[in-house]
This record gives structure tokens, sequence and C-alpha cells, in this order.
């Protein structure tokens, strides 16, 4: 048995995922994006040791830290990061909001890429700038960004793009060409990008990912990198995330607001987690990403030959499948009840990714084989 095919239990232990109100004891939680699998297990001995410790009094972050997230940087992604540039952030949805009030004032526009990933919206809007959205043009499944209509929509008072790569929800690994291309424009209208990597290790296997900062160091001054070891390893519930800015002036910027945000120290798990995962468990990593790709394989398949209705293209990197389902005549919201009710399944309302996703759902395959055979023996029954 593969050691991702065991079932773990998560209810009753406040699992977001598991233990939300709606969610009744035989629905099949396909939905919030974390994995239903354990951390390596060098993780988790170093967070026993940090427990066991038995004083949990504040920290700092030691060289070692750093270390390894400069060795993480320079061995998986080939990107030369030195420790001054380095922010820890508690997680990236609060980073994306520090970027956002570090690079613009209220009033500018933001511009995003949609259909993408709710906070993207909010952390614009909560801090009173204007949000302009860019919709990404949709040939069969297969997304790219419409640069006309990008650079079209920029003003004097756009300051900054806010970046999903790997793209979630439509799993889009950009390009070096799409990212060039995004970075002329960035540049020619002198505007800062904040750039969410945080699911850049969990890759189909040909597809290669590059930080937009390895492009120059003309963009590399005006992109902030997000970083952290939480979507690969499966560590959202610890709290860890790290802002790459090379940039001075921008780094400067970003750490005033970061300190004004009264951000606590990091918890005493935070370090342990880190190392455990950087330091120990790349071949754990490798055989998730192999494991993931089985699922995704096989649901693809299954979806492609057994329920025509809807339409599903391979994503290049995530765990999370956007499922076209607007020949069902369902919104999303219906849909997401749709699934609910008729199949027990918990999926995103594709809505939640703005107004592009509607007709759509987002499913999360970081679960045990099995529970992915059951998902689609029940969308096949019901919308076979
Ligand atoms: C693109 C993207 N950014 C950020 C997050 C959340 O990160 P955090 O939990 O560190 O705020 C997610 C979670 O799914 C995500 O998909």
């Amino acid at each position: 048995m593969n050691k991702f095919d065991e079932e773990i239990d998560r209810r009753g232990t406040g699992a977001i995922k598991w233990d939300s109100p709606f969610m009744t004891d035989n629905i099949n939680p396909m939905w919030v994006a974390d994995m239903d699998f354990k951390a390596a297990p060098a993780i988790q001995e170093h967070l026993k040791k940090a427990v066991e410790h038995g004083v949990y009094g504040y920290k700092i972050l030691t060289d070692k830290y750093y270390n390894s997230i400069i060795d993480w940087m320079k061995n998986v992604h080939n990107y030369e990061v030195e420790k001054e540039w380095i922010a820890y952030v508690p997680n990236v949805v609060l980073g994306l909001s520090i970027a956002v009030q570090a690079v613009s004032g209220p009033g500018d526009e933001i511009i995003i890429f949609t259909p993408v990933y709710g906070p993207f919206f909010t952390s614009v809007r909560y801090n009173d700038r204007k949000l302009i959205e860019s919709s990404m043009i949709n040939i069969d499944g297969y997304y790219t960004m419409d640069f006309e209509d990008f650079e079209n929509q920029i003003t004097k008072k756009t300051k900054a793009i806010i970046l999903c790569n790997p793209h979630n929800p439509v799993g889009r690994v950009w390009k070096r060409e799409e990212l060039e291309k995004l970075a002329d424009i960035c540049i020619r209208h002198n505007l800062y990008i904040i750039s969410d990597n945080i699911h850049c290790e969990i890759l189909s296997r040909d597809s290669r990912h590059i930080f937009l900062s390895l492009l120059s160091e003309e963009i590399a001054s005006r992109t902030i990198e997000c970083t952290a070891p939480s979507k690969a390893f499966n560590l959202a519930g610890i709290h860890v995330a790290n802002f790459i800015i090379s940039d001075t002036g921008l780094r400067e910027k970003f750490l005033t607001t970061l300190e004004k945000a009264l951000i606590p120290a990091p918890n005493i798990l935070v370090e342990p987690a880190l190392l455990g995962a950087y330091e120990h468990s790349k071949e754990w990593l490798k055989e998730l990403n192999e494991y993931l790709e089985g699922n995704i394989n096989y649901f693809i398949a299954g979806i492609k030959e057994r329920v025509p209705e809807i339409k599903v293209r391979k994503p290049e990197g995530t765990y999370l499948l956007w499922l076209d389902c607007r020949k069902t005549g369902m919104n999303s919201n219906e849909l997401r009840q749709y699934f609910h009710d008729k199949m027990n399944l918990e999926v995103n309302e594709g809505s939640y990714f703005g107004r592009d996703g509607d007709g759509f759902i987002r499913i999360n395959l970081a679960c045990p084989r099995r529970r992915v055979e059951n998902a689609l023996n029940v969308i096949e029954k019901v919308l076979g």
C-alpha cells in the first residue's frame, strides 16, 4: 500500500475541511486546499521535539531557518536569495494584504487575472484600493493572460498586479515567454508585482515553475515573491510563509507596513516545521507529486470517458481541478449545493474565484485514491 493511501480520520480535530458546520458525516470533503495526508516523518519528528521541550516562550527565527530557505530556493528553484531579503509572515494571505498596502495608497488600482483565488479580491478591496479584473482567455480549459486587455486597463492610478503562479484555480504554471511579456508590460508602466508562488512545488511531471525575479534584475527589483512550505508539505495550520524582496526600498516599505500590523513573533512550531520540510523531505515531496499526478490522471480519464457533460483539463501545477460544468445550466452556487445534496461531495463554488468562475467548481484531489474513486463514481451516477 502506498503511504498516501492511508485514510486518516480528521473529524473532531477542528479541521476546517472536515468539521465546518455544513460537513455532515457522510460528506466527502474535496474543497479547501489542504491535503488529507500526514506530514512527512521528518516534519513530525521536528515538531515532536519542539513540543516535548516543554518551554513555549517567545521565539525568534535562527540562522538555520534562513539558511534552509536559501538552500531550498537555490537547489529546488535555482533562485539565489540573500538572508536580508527574506521576511517571515504568518501566512500568505496576510502578506498579500501587507504587500498591497506597501505598494499603493487608498484609491489606487491593482490588477488581478481572473478567475483567481478569492483572497486576491479581498486583499485589494478591504484595503480600499480599486480592484481591476483582467479576465483570462479560456480555450478548451487552457487559460492564458489577455495581455492586450491587461495593458489597456492600466491607468495612472494602477500601481501593481497580483500574479498567481502556479495559478489557483486554473492550474497554469506560467511559461517563460508569458512571464517575459508580463514583465515587459509591468516595467513599461512602472508597476509592482506581488507574485504568489505558494503552489510552486506541486507540479505535474512536465512542468517547470519559474520565479518571476529570475527573468532580470529589473523585474526582480519591483517584485515581492510570496513563498511558503505550506501547500507542498501540508503545513497550513503551522502559519509559516516567507516573502522574498530583493530591492532595498521595496523591502523597507513592506517591512514598515508589516511592523505596523503588530504581527506576533513566530510560534514555536514555525522553525522546526520548515527545517523538517526543506532539509529532510525532498524525497517525500517527490513521492507526493507522483501520487497526486496518479489521482489527477485517474480522475480526468474517468470524467472524459464517463461524464462528458463536464469539461476538465489537466493542471500543470496544484492538486486542484477546475471543472467546467456550464453545460448543466446551473450557476456555481447551485452547483455546489447540487454536489453536496445529490453526491455528498463538498467542492468550492466557482464564483469564489470571481464572476468568470460562474458555472465552474473546484475540486481538491489531495486525498487517498479511494476517495477520488468514490467521487468519480458518484459524479458519474448523477451526471454521467
Ligand atoms: C494562491 C494561494 N495563495 C494563498 C493561499 C493561502 O495561503 P495562507 O494559508 O498561507 O494564507 C492559498 C490557499 O489555498 C492559495 O491557493
